[in-house]
C-alpha cells in the first residue's frame, strides 16, 4: 500500500494550507504501524539567510526543516522506516522534476531507495493531481507508479489530465486552442503537458514521453534549450514589447535574408498564418490579379482564401473548407493535386492572365510528409514565370528544417516570395514573409499593400528565434539526417517484422509513416491510409512513452535533442506497437 485514503487526504490538505509554498513531509512505517510526519518547509528562511546557497525561489522548492529530520531520525532509531516522502508542486503538475531528483539522490544513488515519492499539485490554491514515483535501479531513474494499482488510495482522484480536460471543455471550444490538439483524429482524451526538456515531455499525470510532435515543428533544438531560455529571460528583463523597432529585429532580418537569398526584404509577423495571408496579398497587389493556385492537402494557415478544398469532379474552382468562408472568396482559389504539374499547366492555360500566385509547401507536411517529385518545383517556377504569376514557397515548416536555407536551398529552386514561421521563433510566436525588393516594395509603408502588427517582431520571440538559428550549422543537418534515417530504418524494419503495410516518407528530419502499401505522392494517395490503424498505433506508442502527432496526416519531427538512444528506444516501441496492431 502506498497511501491510505486518510493519509492522502492529510497530504492534500497540508498542500492546500501551505499554498503558495511547497508542503513536505514523510510517512514512516514499522510493521503495520504508520505515522505521518508533517514537516516544515525551511526553504524561505534559508533563502533569506543565504540566497547564494539557496538561490531558488522559495515557492519552487522545499527543504525539510533540520528539526524535522531529527524527529525522523529518532523514529528510524525506533525501528520505523521511511515509506513515503511527499511534497507539493505549486501551480505546476504532479511530476518528478529535475530538482526533485537532485534532492532525492546522494551521489547518484537514492537516499531512500525503498521509499515512494508522492507529489501533489496545487493549481491556484485548488488541489489537483497526486502522483507517485519510485526509484528503478534498472533505469537508474525515478519512474511513475500507480497509486491505485499498488492497492492504496482506493479513492484517488481522477488523473490531472482528465480533470483539466473536463474544465477545459467547459470554457474552450472542444477544450483546446487549436483543433488537432483535441485528438479527434485518433480518439481518446488528450494529455495536458506539465513541461518539456530536451527530447522529452512530461504530462501533468507524471508520464514521460519521447516527443516527436516538437510543437508541430518549431523545436529543432528540443524543449527548453538553455541558450533559448536564457535569451528569452534576458530579453524579457528588458521589456516584453515596445511597439517600436529594436536591434534584434534587424539582426533577425539580416539572418533570414542571408540564409534565403531569394528574400531581399523581409517582414516579421506573429504566425505562419499571417505570413501566408500577407504573401498572397502582396502577390495580388503586385500583379493586380485575383486568382490563386493552391494544392490539395497543403495547409497555409487559416486565412479565408487558403481555407479551401477542391470542388467536386472536374470543377476548376474550390469550395470553402470551413464555414464562414464566403463561397465567392473560396472561388478565387484554384486547386490542383500536389506533384501534378500538368494540372497546374492546365489551370494556367485556362486562366493564366488572372492568376496572381501559386502557393505551395515545397515539401508537403500537412497531408503527412510528401516530397516534391523531381521536376515539380522547377516546373512551377517555369510556369509561373512564363505567365507573370508569383511563386510562393510556404516554408513555415521546411524553413531551417530540411536545410538551413530551407527547401529552396535543398532543391535549388528560388521562389518569388517565401513564408517562414515555426523554427525562426524558437517556440515563440513568429512568422515572416519576404522576397525580391520589387515585390516587397509593395508593402506599406513603401507601397500600397497594407499589413501591420502590434506584436510583429516581438523582442522575446525574435530573441528566441535568433538563439535557435545561432545553434544551427551544417553539422546540425548531418546529425538530423543520420538520426532521422535511423528512425526511418527502425520503422521499416518494425513494419516488415510485424507484417504491417507501411509507407514511410521522409525528407531530412520530417517524416510520416502512412498506414498504406502504395507510394504516397499527393493528398489522394495519402488519404488511402488506414487512419483507424494509425489511431491504434498512436495509442500503442503513447502507452510506450512516445508522443506522436494525433493524426495520420502530420509529420514527426526529429530534433537535435533526440539521442541515438532515444531513436533506438522509439524504434523498439514502434516494433512492439506495430506487432500489436
Ligand atoms: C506550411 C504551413 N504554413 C502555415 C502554417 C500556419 O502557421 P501558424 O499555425 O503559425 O499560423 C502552418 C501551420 O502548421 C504550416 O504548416
Amino acid at each position: 500500500m502506498i497511501l491510505s485514503p486518510d493519509e492522502l487526504e492529510a497530504i492534500r490538505r497540508q498542500a492546500i494550507e501551505e499554498y503558495p509554498h511547497e508542503s513536505c513531509g514523510v510517512i514512516v512505517a514499522r510493521g503495520a504501524e504508520r505515522r505521518l510526519v508533517r514537516c516544515r518547509n525551511a526553504q524561505n528562511e534559508l533563502h533569506a539567510k543565504d540566497s547564494v546557497r539557496h538561490p531558488r525561489d522559495a515557492r519552487t522548492a522545499y527543504y525539510i526543516d533540520p528539526a524535522d529530520l531529527l524527529r525522523i531520525g529518532r523514529l528510524e532509531a525506533e525501528g520505523f522506516a521511511v515509506a513515503v516522502i511527499y511534497h507539493s508542486h505549486v501551480d505546476a503538475g504532479a511530476y518528478f522534476s529535475e530538482t526533485d531528483k537532485r534532492q532525492a539522490l546522494l551521489g547518484g544513488e537514492p537516499a531512500y531507495p525503498a521509499a515512494t515519492y508522492v507529489v501533489t499539485s496545487v493549481l491556484g490554491g485548488r488541489p489537483e493531481a497526486v502522483a507517485a514515483f519510485r526509484w528503478s535501479s534498472e533505469r537508474s531513474d525515478f519512474v511513475p507508479v500507480d497509486l491505485e494499482a499498488a492497492g492504496g488510495a482506493t479513492e484517488a482522484p481522477p488523473r490531472d489530465s482528465k480533470r483539466l480536460w473536463d474544465r477545459a471543455a467547459a470554457v474552450m471550444p472542444g477544450g483546446v486552442n487549436s483543433p488537432v490538439r483535441a485528438f479527434r483524429g485518433v480518439g481518446g482524451e488528450p494529455f495536458f503537458v506539465a513541461r518539456g526538456a530536451g527530447a522529452r515531455l512530461w504530462d501533468v499525470d507524471g508520464r514521460e514521453y519521447i516527443d516527436f510532435l516538437g510543437s508541430w515543428g518549431p523545436l529543432i533544438l528540443g524543449h527548453a534549450p538553455a541558450p533559448v531560455v536564457a535569451a528569452i529571460a534576458e530579453a524579457a528583463a528588458r521589456g516584453t514589447s515596445y511597439g517600436a523597432p529594436t536591434p534584434l529585429e534587424v539582426e533577425m532580418a539580416e539572418a533570414l535574408t542571408a540564409a534565403y537569398p531569394s528574400m531581399e526584404l523581409v517582414r516579421l509577423v506573429s504566425s505562419g498564418t499571417e505570413a501566408a495571408m500577407s504573401a498572397i496579398r502582396v502577390a495580388r497587389g503586385a500583379t493586380g490579379r485575383a486568382l490563386l493556385v493552391k494544392f490539395d492537402g497543403c495547409y497555409h494557415g487559416h486565412a479565408d482564401s487558403l481555407l479551401v478544398k477542391a470542388g467536386s469532379g472536374g470543377a476548376t474552382f474550390s469550395i470553402p473548407d470551413s464555414a464562414g468562408v464566403p463561397a465567392p472568396l473560396a472561388g478565387l482559389t484554384l486547386t490542383a493535386p500536389f506533384n501534378d504539374l500538368e494540372a497546374v499547366r492546365a489551370l494556367f492555360r485556362a486562366r493564366g492572365s488572372e492568376i496572381a500566385a501559386v502557393i505551395v509547401e515545397p515539401v508537403a507536411g500537412n497531408m503527412g510528409v510528401v516530397p516534391p517529385q523531381p521536376g515539380f518545383l522547377e516546373g512551377l517556377r517555369a510556369t509561373t514565370r512564363e505567365h507573370g504569376a508569383v511563386l510562393i514557397f510556404d516554408e513555415v515548416i521546411t524553413g531551417f528544417r530540411v536545410a538551413y536555407g530551407g527547401a529552396q536551398e535543398r532543391y535549388g529552386v528560388s521562389p518569388d516570395l517565401t513564408c517562414l514561421g515555426k523554427i525562426i521563433g524558437g517556440g515563440l510566436p513568429v512568422g515572416a514573409y519576404g522576397g525580391s525588393r520589387a515585390l516587397m516594395g509593395q508593402v506599406a509603408p513603401l507601397g500600397p499593400v497594407y499589413q501591420a502588427g502590434t506584436l510583429s517582431g516581438n523582442p522575446l520571440a525574435v530573441a528566441a528565434g535568433l538563439a535557435t538559428l545561432r545553434r544551427l550549422d551544417r553539422s546540425s543537418y548531418a546529425t538530423l539526417e543520420a538520426r532521422s534515417a535511423e528512425l526511418e530504418r527502425g520503422l521499416r524494419l518494425g513494419a516488415s517484422r510485424g507484417g504491417v503495410p507501411l509507407t514511410v516518407n521522409r525528407v531530412g528530419s520530417m517524416l510520416t509513416a502512412f498506414f498504406c502499401d502504395a507510394p504516397v505522392t499527393d493528398y489522394a494517395s495519402a488519404k488511402r491510409s488506414d487512419t483507424k490503424r494509425y489511431a491504434r498505433y498512436f495509442h500503442a506508442m503513447r502507452e510506450r512513452g512516445v508522443c506522436l502527432a494525433p493524426s495520420q496526416f502530420e509529420a514527426a519531427f526529429v530534433s537535435l535533442a533526440h539521442t541515438e538512444q532515444d531513436i533506438a528506444t522509439t524504434a523498439r516501441a514502434a516494433a512492439e506497437s506495430l506487432a500489436s496492431l
